[in-house]
């Protein structure tokens, strides 16, 4: 018999459960960790909520099922880690149930919603359906080592805390215009907080950046990369991607790093392939209430 809780005490049991389906490319889901203690420090710092944001499905004390809700009000989004569910439980009777579940307790003024998962997913797309979400474009989870040779850092950056007032909104009206209705506005991004933004000043105008984090299993993120059109192509983007990965790996001792990039983005692709990342896997987003350009 099915029954589901919210805030369990064992996090560290959920998180294991959900560390083994992640190592599974048929259960796998974008964004989480791989491995239990990352993902549990991911499930205590989930905004708003911490672990109170985690619907758990149990068979008696038996964990089959989870799900973790990450939500905003700055896009009113919610941002669904999971459904997970045990391989030999039922998956559409337990990822439903803990939809529902989970969408109880979001806000009303939250209005979109969305997941994400390995291609090789085995149900998930069928889930997305089922409960009104509709597939976009696939990203490229993309990664490299940070220990060993880097490519060399052939241009200067400014950090986004030196900014002056008018560079700090070149930067987010770049953002903006570059990164349609993305997660985090150009507002949002230039306001500091865990990433690092690492921003190329000509003529006194911010021309690219790059924002950098260090993520909860010590591996490095690189999270944005525009260049302004007017410079594109002339070694910029690939530039600040080589910055960048000197700003993880000797600012934030992050020994590897990873990065997704929508499949369709030749030039980026380019830029990271030229920069020694390479292709992990493919990640398949589901949104519901909004589309990204
Ligand atoms: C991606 C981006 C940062 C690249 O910046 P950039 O300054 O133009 O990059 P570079 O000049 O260093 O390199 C561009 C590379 O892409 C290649 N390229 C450009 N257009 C291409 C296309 N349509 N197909 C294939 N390769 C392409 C160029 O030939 C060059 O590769 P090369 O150096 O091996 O010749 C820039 O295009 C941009 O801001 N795009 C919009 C935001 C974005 O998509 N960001 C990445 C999100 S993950």
């Amino acid at each position: 018999m099915l029954h589901l809780e919210s805030d369990p005490d064992d996090v560290a049991a959920v998180a294991e459960f959900m560390a083994a389906q992640q190592a599974d490319p048929t259960h796998h889901i974008g964004y989480l960790g791989l491995d239990a203690e990352p993902i549990r420090l991911q499930l205590q710092g989930l905004e708003p909520l911490g672990t109170a944001g985690l619907s758990v499905a149990r068979d008696g004390s038996r964990i089959v099922g989870a799900l973790a809700a990450e939500w905003d009000t700055d896009p009113p989004r919610c941002w669904w880690h999971g459904p997970f569910v045990a391989p030999d439980a039922d998956a559409t009777a337990v990822s439903d149930a803990l939809l529902a579940h989970g969408r109880e307790r979001l806000p009303d003024e939250v209005t979109q919603e969305e997941t994400c998962g390995d291609e090789r997913h085995a149900w998930l797309s069928d889930f997305a359906a089922r409960n009104g979400f509709h597939a976009e474009e696939a990203s490229a989870v993309l990664g490299r080592s940070l220990t060993g040779g880097l490519p060399p850092r052939t241009v200067a950056t400014v950090a986004g805390e030196e900014l002056t007032e008018q560079q700090r909104n070149d930067v987010a009206a770049l953002h903006d215009a570059l990164f349609a209705n993305t997660h985090t506005p150009g507002h949002k991004l230039v306001a500091g907080g865990d990433r690092r933004l690492l921003v190329v000043i000509q003529e006194g105008r911010a021309v690219g950046y790059a924002a950098v984090e260090r993520q909860e299993d010590g591996a490095g993120y690189l999270d944005f990369l525009g260049v302004a059109p007017e410079v594109q192509g002339r070694g910029l983007g690939s530039a600040l991607v080589a910055a960048a990965c000197h700003e993880l790996r000797d600012i934030l001792g992050c020994e590897v790093t990873d990065l997704t990039v929508r499949v369709g983005n030749a030039a980026a692709r380019k830029v990271y392939t030229n920069n020694g990342f390479v292709e992990e896997r493919i990640l398949v987003p589901f949104r519901k209430g909004m589309a990204l350009p």
